[in-house]
């Protein structure tokens, strides 16, 4: 199989143009000019990139962002939305700084599947993504209104709940048949990496609250400081998890303050502990600076006193930067301050911070939230921080200096929760929209769908019920997107490995992985690494002798890394598994997996023949059903000249229909054991 340069990847693309810029050019000096263009696109260029997206180039006075590729973040279009928003803003204010400017834009994202060329030197004017998301892209740009963003349905869709937005009239878009439907962003609808909890009941997750419920339990006994880790992937519910626990504490009388930190644009090292501070202190997010140091002093004069309260006042302004208060104490000193005044919090009530999104933490917090859980050890105080699991690669030993730490993994829910799950969304929904597939076996396959990830399941939901599709029609982006981010978090040659094994599919062979893999003599060293990331399960017995045989955990993660190999790349491999289980036999035993690899790999008459010897061996076995659906399969494939063989199996799959039919009858007259 040839090497992975080019890949298909889901891609939100922006388009950034001055507007009539061309036009007023033509009486500028060319030096104003230049400047003009400069600060644009260094405006256009700092938020691409600050967002973690790519200058893919530049197209006359258009800037062309690229985000999702090479790697994508598991929320590229709303990175890109966010960053449209941003060259808005930050040309407006330029304007506003200076009369001379009249800088106006029409910007455009629109997300969907590009092809990718991995290895595309886009400095040197090579293009890395291709595509009709590319040329749509750029046709949005050119009917947006002034100065503003405009979207196309799959980046509304992805960011419809991050983003306000309002609709515009559809837009006859040059050389596209049907109009496009197209949303103007207005603003961030919430902050970085924010996401709104639904309104459904919590499912499932009984364990998890009894575990943190007798940590509290032990806090409250002992009156000592515990951490708990919750660690999870992306929308399996730990932030879910976390505000149930909110409730339990209220109950008991106790408090939850609540700091995340950002995925982008962040601010500042220690921004979630300064979030805890504005809750326990009442600062609110308008409040003027000054207002802020008499609240904070006030609260911190309550809770230790006046004496200590200066000391510990000026530590805490330095975490919220309210600007300079003499010399700047060491760390050693903040770190002082901020635990006597979690103490004091804590001694008022029983109190849980909790630390949001640790993978994304500032080293600094890191550094804090150990040094607040080791040291406080007579004040009833909890620390829940919530992380992905990818934190532990740069964190890997976490906790383990602390004297009273739990780690608690959150798995997805199991096929009845997850059912559950599914059940109540798509009844909620069903209320208002209308469903076009409601019912108990709808939400048994979105459950399945989703590896029992309840965002996952929110989302299929969503796709269901808004675009008024069927599941068989694809992926939402969003789930791609988080998907494809795991997939690219992964060392290159697990990552590759991965994309290999999905051509042989959601039961794969090591024997079958070295033949398509570049170096097949690291292939049992890469399975055991993915087998320890929780990817790939090694299954007890392998149905092809002298093998290891695999499965793959999530099918999602089979079906993302299949969905990014291009067409060719996933004949050949097609190819290169229906030869190998020729090789080693396997392909008589199981004729219908031969025939799926050659048919895939354009083989049809190869294809063909092993479909009829699957439908007669289903045949033997009774299996008459099974066997039609062979014959009609094959009788795809034969062409329409060969009116011979067409024939022959037709005739084949009229007898077994007429089998299958009087099946039950024939069963009655086979006679039973003892008679
Ligand atoms: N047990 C559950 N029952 C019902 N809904 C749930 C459950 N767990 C999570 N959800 C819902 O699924 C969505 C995703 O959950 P949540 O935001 O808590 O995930 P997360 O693990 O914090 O993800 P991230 O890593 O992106 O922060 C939310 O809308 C949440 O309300
Ligand atoms: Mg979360």
């Amino acid at each position: 199989m040839s090497a992975l340069g080019e890949e298909r990847r889901v891609v939100s693309v922006l388009f950034s143009d001055l507007v009539g810029f061309t036009t007023r050019a033509e009486n500028l000096d060319p030096e104003d000019v230049r400047a003009v263009l400069d600060r644009y696109y260094a405006c256009a260029r700092d938020a691409i990139t600050s967002f973690g997206g790519q200058v893919e180039k530049y197209i006359g006075d258009a800037v062309m962002g690229v985000f999702g590729a090479p790697t994508a973040h598991g929320d590229d279009p709303e990175r890109a939305v966010r960053a449209g928003l941003e060259i808005r803003d930050a040309l407006a204010a330029t304007n506003a700084a200076d009369a001379r400017h009249d800088l106006r834009v029409r910007v455009a994202v629109n997300t969907g599947e590009a092809i990718v060329e991995l290895g595309a030197r886009t400095w040197a004017g090579e293009a890395m993504v291709a595509g009709d998301v590319v040329n749509t892209a750029s046709r949005l740009q050119s009917m947006a209104p002034e100065n503003s963003v405009v979207v196309g349905p799959e980046t509304y869709q992805a960011t419809r709940l991050t983003i306000a937005y309002r609709p515009l009239q559809e837009l006859h878009l040059k050389g596209k048949r049907t109009p496009t439907a197209a949303w103007l962003a207005v603003g961030a609808a919430l902050p970085p990496g924010e996401r709104l909890l639904t309104a459904v009941p919590v499912v499932g997750r009984r364990t998890e609250l009894a575990a943190l419920a007798e940590r509290l339990e032990h806090v409250l006994t002992r009156r000592h400081a515990h951490l708990v880790t919750v660690f999870g992937q992306p929308g399996v519910g730990k932030t879910r998890l976390a505000a149930e626990f909110a409730r339990t504490i209220t109950g008991i009388g106790g408090r939850t303050l609540r700091g995340r930190s950002l995925p982008y644009g962040g601010t500042g090292a220690y921004g979630a502990f300064c979030q805890q501070i504005q809750q326990a202190a009442g600062i609110l997010g308008g409040d003027a600076p000054a207002d802020v140091v008499v609240k904070l002093t006030s609260a911190t004069t309550s809770l230790l006193g006046p004496e200590e309260a200066e000391g510990v006042v000026a530590c805490l302004s330095v975490f919220l930067d309210l600007g300079p208060g003499g010399d700047v104490p060491a760390r050693h000193e903040l770190f002082h301050a901020a635990r006597r005044f979690v103490e004091g919090v804590a001694d008022e009530h029983p109190t849980v911070l909790v630390f949001e999104d640790l993978q994304w933490a500032d080293p600094s917090l890191l550094d804090l939230v150990e040094h607040l859980a080791s040291r406080i050890r007579e004040s009833p105080l909890m620390v829940v921080g919530l992380a992905r699991p990818d934190f532990l690669s740069v964190r890997p030993h976490w906790g383990a200096r602390l004297p009273a730490y739990t780690a608690l993994p959150l798995e997805p829910l199991n096929t009845e929760e997850a059912r559950e799950l599914a059940g109540l969304l798509l009844s909620r929904r069903a209320g208002g929209d209308p469903c076009p597939e409601p019912g108990e076996a709808t939400a048994a396959q979105l459950a399945a769908t989703a590896d029992g990830n309840p965002l996952f399941i929110e989302e299929l939901v969503a796709s269901l019920v808004e675009r008024v599709t069927t599941l068989s029609a694809g992926l939402p982006t969003t789930v791609r997107g988080i998907v494809a981010a795991r997939l690219d978090a992964l060392p290159a040659d697990e990552r590759a490995a991965l994309l290999h094994a999905a051509v042989v599919g959601k039961v794969f062979w090591s024997g079958a992985l070295a033949r398509l893999a570049p170096q097949p003599e690291r292939v049992e060293e890469i399975l055991d690494l993915l087998e320890w990331r929780d990817m790939v399960r090694r299954e007890p017995r392998s149905s092809i002798p002298g093998t290891q045989q695999f499965r793959f955990k999530h099918m999602l993660i089979r079906d993302v890394a299949y969905a990014t190999l291009p067409r060719a790349t996933r004949r050949e491999g097609h190819a290169a598994v229906a030869a190998y289980l020729e090789e080693t036999g396997a392909s008589s035993e199981f004729p219908a997996a031969a025939a799926h690899h050659w048919a895939e790999a354009g083989e049809s008459a190869k294809a063909v023949e092993y479909l009829l010897a699957a439908a007669a061996q289903a045949e033997r076995g009774w299996a008459k059903e099974e066997a039609v659906r062979y014959y009609h399969q094959a009788l795809a494939l034969v062409p329409a000249e060969a009116v011979a063989t067409r024939r022959g199996i037709r005739l084949k799959c009229a007898v077994a229909e007429q089998m299958a039919f009087h099946l039950p009858d024939a069963e009655l007259l086979r006679p039973r054991p003892g008679e």
